[in-house]
């Protein structure tokens, strides 16, 4: 079964895309391995650390490496993402050379409580982990409201059109990963 990193763009203990990332991981169950990788052990980037990082951050560039595949599931901050998310895919392209994303495929996706949002961020992340060679499902997009109660305790939507819309969503990605296994393979051993 493919293996996904799971990198999620909140840390916050009752955040609503960590809450979606579970539940996504929920619907692919059979299908895709979730493996949620925490972005807050990592320290800040600074390029003085960059080819003698601690132990942490090569801890992290591993385990993205081990997974066959990328879902990012991240809030809006400020119209772009939230420095958590970015600072993880800074270090992933680091040290020069040994870019870890490369050539896997991805997925973007994102929850909001409000009317507005996450569409500009979801945009600033592509426009980001392109040049880093991640080969990104364009369709569907998927910009998600989550109001309290969307979500119950075992992880299960609970709305069924969101339900079968973010099952849809599960199922091109995993459909996506199995059409790219392939061309991800050449781009590892490049
Ligand atoms: C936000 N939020 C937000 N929402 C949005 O739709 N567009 C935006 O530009 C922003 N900007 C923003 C900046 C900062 C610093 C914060 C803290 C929040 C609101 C955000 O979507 C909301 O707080 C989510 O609940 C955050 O996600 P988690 O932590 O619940 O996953």
């Amino acid at each position: 079964m493919p293996k996904v990193a799971v990198l999620v763009g909140s840390a916050r203990s009752r955040s609503i895309n960590q809450a979606l990332a579970r539940a996504l991981g929920k619907l692919a169950a059979g299908r895709l391995e979730f493996d949620f990788v925490p972005l807050d052990e990592l320290p800040m980037f600074n390029g003085d650390m960059e080819n003698n990082p601690p132990e942490a951050v090569w801890a992290f560039k591993r385990r993205v490496e081990a997974a066959d595949a990328l879902l990012f599931v991240t809030p809006e901050y400020n119209r772009s993402i939230p420095a958590l998310l970015k600072n993880a895919i800074d270090w992933a392209s680091r040290p020069w050379g040994q870019n870890s994303f490369a050539g896997k495929p991805g997925a973007v996706i994102g929850a909001t409580p409000g009317q507005t949002g996450v569409a500009a961020g979801q945009q600033h992340l592509r426009n980001i982990v392109s040049p880093l060679q991640v080969l990104l499902l364009t369709q569907p997009e998927a910009y998600v409201q989550l109001q309290p109660g969307a979500i119950d305790a075992d992880d299960a939507f609970t709305n069924p059109a969101q339900r079968e819309f973010l099952q849809g969503y599960v199922d091109a990605f995993a459909g996506w990963i199995d059409r790219l296994a392939p061309a991800a393979k050449v781009a590892a051993a490049a």
